[in-house]
């Protein structure tokens, strides 16, 4: 259960973070809020490179920047994406949905039944899943842990 409060939060920290997107060659700008288990928002946000393979998605700077500072559990994550200079135009592609790599990431360090992904049209128009929704049937840590 994540409060309003923290909800609009990270759901700002989303939308802050797309302003910061490094995205020359898509021009695809993404932001994501990750809030850990201690209660913190880590953002996060896209970094493309001329050499296409070392581009890193929004969720998963954040995941990285969170665990390189010692945090290890999440509890949701906002996204917002879009095309520079466009608005949302009342469809599917006003959300931006994580990309499979980003999910099986996430679930690395969640709960998938308990982990709440908010995908963002604007700071009000939103949808929230589970990661067990976005990721059913999902391969983690416990099956190749002792
Ligand atoms: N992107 C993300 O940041 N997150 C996703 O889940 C999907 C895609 C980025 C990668 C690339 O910089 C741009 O969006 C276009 O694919």
């Amino acid at each position: 259960m994540v409060e309003k409060e923290i909800e609009k939060k990270l759901i700002e920290k989303a939308f802050e973070m797309k302003e910061k997107a490094y995205c020359p060659y898509s021009k695809y700008h993404v932001g994501a809020g990750l809030l850990t288990k201690s209660g913190k928002i880590v953002g996060g946000m896209n970094i493309e490179n001329s050499s296409y393979g070392a581009c890193v998605c929004a969720e998963r700077c954040a995941v990285f920047k969170a665990v390189s500072e010692g945090d290890k559990e999440f509890t949701a994550i906002a996204i917002c994406g879009g095309l520079e200079g466009t608005e949302p135009k009342g469809s599917e592609t006003d959300y931006a949905f994580p990309c499979g790599i980003c999910r099986q990431v996430l679930r690395e360090f969640t709960k998938p039944k308990d982990f709440k992904v908010y995908v963002c049209s604007t700071k009000e128009k939103y949808s929230v899943f589970t990661l067990e929704e976005l990721l059913p049937h999902s391969f983690g840590p416990e099956h190749v842990l002792a």
